[in-house]
């Protein structure tokens, strides 16, 4: 399946991880193009139902029109709050897709991309108010190096935010030419792409504080899970697969077991299967699937 708007990625290790069953009620909570949400829908019978959820109102223009599907305009971050109001006690499964879509990354002035000029924005909900051209001027120094260092993992976050402050202090970085051409002097031009895309992660993480709303995701999804419902997860960088992996391999962030009382282990979630990777194939057609990995869990 192909929309302009955003290829799914690992589209048939999604519907098998997710073990559908065709009554169920079912999450998309990142709907983007609507290509996984499709997907599933056609595993549901007439009993079945779909609620996708996307904080990027652009999203809205690939509204599936089925009466078992709902569209939620909102982050996922209330994904409790949102189920309840739907009537929704509990679920069969969840998938969560993260990062941003083609679509996003297409728009120039949106920002997202290093390949092409755009206003420092990289907002995935476009009426939020903190967004990158905010953190880049605005933010202190050291706040600038931590974020760089702690999101983008890059080793010279120090002279790049050094050199933002510099340079802002004279006039206003408004585009992300602007502050590729601040940042390029510092980087060996061999692995340029690399470490721009590095620090362009680590502003759009900070801007949409990606990191935290995964882990409050996560907390309410193993709740909202019926036993034996699947929740699936695609991530496309380390951070965010390590809180993956860590909370269905411990129920934890930090990667330690809980235990009761009596010392057995409190893991309300069971890994299913090994991390799942694209295929060569896949991303020779879809360039952008070639950092994404794929984790199944279940309820207990
Ligand atoms: C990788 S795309 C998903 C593509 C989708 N699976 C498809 O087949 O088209 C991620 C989408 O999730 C949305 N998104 C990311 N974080 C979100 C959040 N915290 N709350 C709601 N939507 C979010 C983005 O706006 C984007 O549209």
């Amino acid at each position: 399946m192909r929309t302009k708007y955003h290829n799914p990625v690992l589209l048939k290790a999604t519907l098998d991880g997710l073990n559908i069953s065709p009554n169920g009620v079912y999450v998309d909570v990142t709907f983007g193009g609507g290509g996984h949400s499709r997907a599933i829908l056609k595993q549901l019978n007439e009993e079945g139902r779909l609620l996708g959820f996307d904080q990027d109102l652009d999203a809205s223009d690939n509204l599936i029109d089925d009466p078992r599907f709902e569209f939620i305009a909102s982050n996922f971050s209330y994904l409790s709050q949102y189920l309840k109001y739907h009537h929704v006690d509990g679920v069969m499964g969840i998938l969560a897709d993260f990062g941003v879509s083609s679509h996003q990354f297409d728009t120039q002035e949106r920002g997202f991309s290093i390949r092409a000029e755009g206003r420092l924005d990289m907002r995935m909900n476009q009426s939020q108010d903190l967004n990158a051209h905010y953190v880049i001027n605005k933010y202190t120094e050291s706040d600038l190096m931590r974020i760089f260092f702690q999101y983008g993992e890059l080793k010279n976050s120090k002279a790049i935010a050094r050199a933002i402050v510099s340079k802002r202090d004279k006039s206003d970085i408004n585009t992300t030419l602007d502050l590729i051409n601040i940042v390029n002097p510092l980087i060996p031009k061999k692995f340029e792409k690399k470490i721009l895309a590095q620090l362009f992660q680590a502003i759009r993480i900070e801007v949409n504080d990606e990191l935290e709303i995964i882990k409050l995701f996560l907390k309410q999804a193993k709740e909202i899970l019926l036993p034996g419902g699947r929740l699936v997860c695609i991530s496309y960088h380390s951070l965010e697969d390590r809180l993956v992996k860590r909370y269905f391999q411990t129920g934890s962030f930090e990667g330690e077991l809980k235990k009761d009382f009596y010392g057995n282990p409190i893991k309300p979630l069971k890994k299913i299967g090994k991390l799942i990777i694209p295929s060569a194939q896949e991303i020779n057609e879809n360039r952008r699937a070639r950092s994404a990995k794929l984790r199944i869990a279940e309820k207990i």
